[in-house]
């Protein structure tokens, strides 16, 4: 569906709009993760989430307005985009689209560093750089906050990779017309006290999901008995893991995090018909995550959509806990991150 257009659309010259602009942005890992949503369209979460934005793999993405053009030209890693990626760009270009008054088509080119099936989602580095590109492009002259919220019309995740180190994105007031709403839920950034923490990504599958992480919020809103408990156990775990930040308490933030995600996946295990994204191999990675806790180093695991496991620790452990994951998974990769940079454009030369 196409967004309606203002007919007194004005020429992007007289506007002044950049015309085209480029942006780089960077994946997040959610400690408090998002789950479900209760408005589908607007991209409005059922719970707050909290994530720590990364130090690899960078989005760069570029958009430039092409008044001439029929459609929309979308490349991804050089190739031109189709079917369902396609759409949630030209729907997210339509609703930029509207805020500018401006009918142009563009045509975006989007480099993603994330190296195949690295286990990390691209649509949370993508849609940042794309809201902060499209919205330079467009000559929508927006703020963190609503750079965020916009992000998050094009994947709830990616509200939280406007900001850098660690970033809260507020599910935003139940009631209340769907523009206050639309305003009111976006992230900002996270105070954090004496932390100095990296974050182990352990890829045990490259393969793809079996089922999207869209369509797997969707069922288990709609039939996982155990949605509702983990929602509202979800909120106390964002107070405390705010208190643990603040603390600079690494193993705290560790737990918290850990049970948090392991509820998620309750929640999925327990939907009508379950969805399980954890493997065997998850499960090993978990063992080895638990024997270093043992041998007293704080690690503490986290999973996605999928099977690949990331390990929160203390920066100067990373090394030891890269190696105890390799052994646990021969055969799987390791990359260490650390809390990365928020969006930003970049200059004509790449700076
Ligand atoms: C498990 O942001 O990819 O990674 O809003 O439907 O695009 P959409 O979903 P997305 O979901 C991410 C879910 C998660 C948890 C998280 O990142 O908080």
């Amino acid at each position: 569906m196409h967004a309606e257009f203002p007919t007194n659309l004005i020429d992007v010259r007289e506007r002044g709009t950049a015309g085209r602009a480029t942006a780089v942005a960077h994946p997040n890992i959610a400690l408090i993760k998002y789950w479900g949503k209760r408005d589908e369209h607007l991209v409005l979460p059922r719970v707050d989430s909290l994530s720590m934005t990364l130090n690899v793999f960078p989005t760069t993405t570029s958009v430039r307005l092409a008044p001439r053009s029929g459609s929309d030209m979308v490349t991804l890693n050089g190739r031109p985009a189709a079917g369902e990626a396609l759409r949630r760009i030209v729907d997210f270009l339509d609703l930029v689209r509207e805020r500018a008054g401006l009918a142009h088509r563009a045509v975006v080119d989007s480099e993603n560093t994330v190296p195949t099936g690295a286990g990390l989602a691209s649509s949370a580095s993508g849609f940042a750089a794309l809201a902060v590109a499209a919205a330079a492009a467009y000559g929508l002259d927006l703020d963190a906050t609503a750079l965020s919220g916009l992000a998050r019309r094009g994947s709830g995740s990616a509200s939280r990779s406007v900001f850098g180190g660690f970033a809260v994105w507020h599910a935003g007031p139940d009631a209340g017309s769907a523009e206050e709403a639309d305003r009111s839920s976006y992230a900002e950034p996270v105070p954090v006290g004496d932390l100095d923490p990296a974050l182990v990504v352990a890829v045990v599958d490259a393969g793809p999901k079996p089922v999207s992480s869209r369509a797997a919020m969707r069922r288990t809103v709609d039939t996982s008995p155990l949605y509702e408990p983990w929602a509202v156990s979800s909120q106390a775990d964002l107070i405390e893991m705010r208190a643990a930040l603040l603390a600079g308490d690494i193993e705290a933030v560790g737990e918290i995090a850990e049970r948090n995600a392991l509820g998620m996946h309750a929640t999925m295990l327990a939907a009508r018909p379950a969805v399980r994204y954890l493997s065997p191999a998850t499960l090993t990675v978990l063992d080895s995550v638990l024997r270093l806790r043992q041998d007293g180093i704080p690690a503490y695991a986290t999973m996605d959509a999928g099977p690949n496991v990331k390990v929160l620790c203390r920066r100067v452990d990373a090394d030891r806990v890269a190696e105890a994951v390799c052994v646990a998974v021969p055969g799987g990769a390791v990359h260490i991150a650390e809390p990365g940079p928020g969006a930003r454009l970049l200059h004509g030369d790449g700076r």
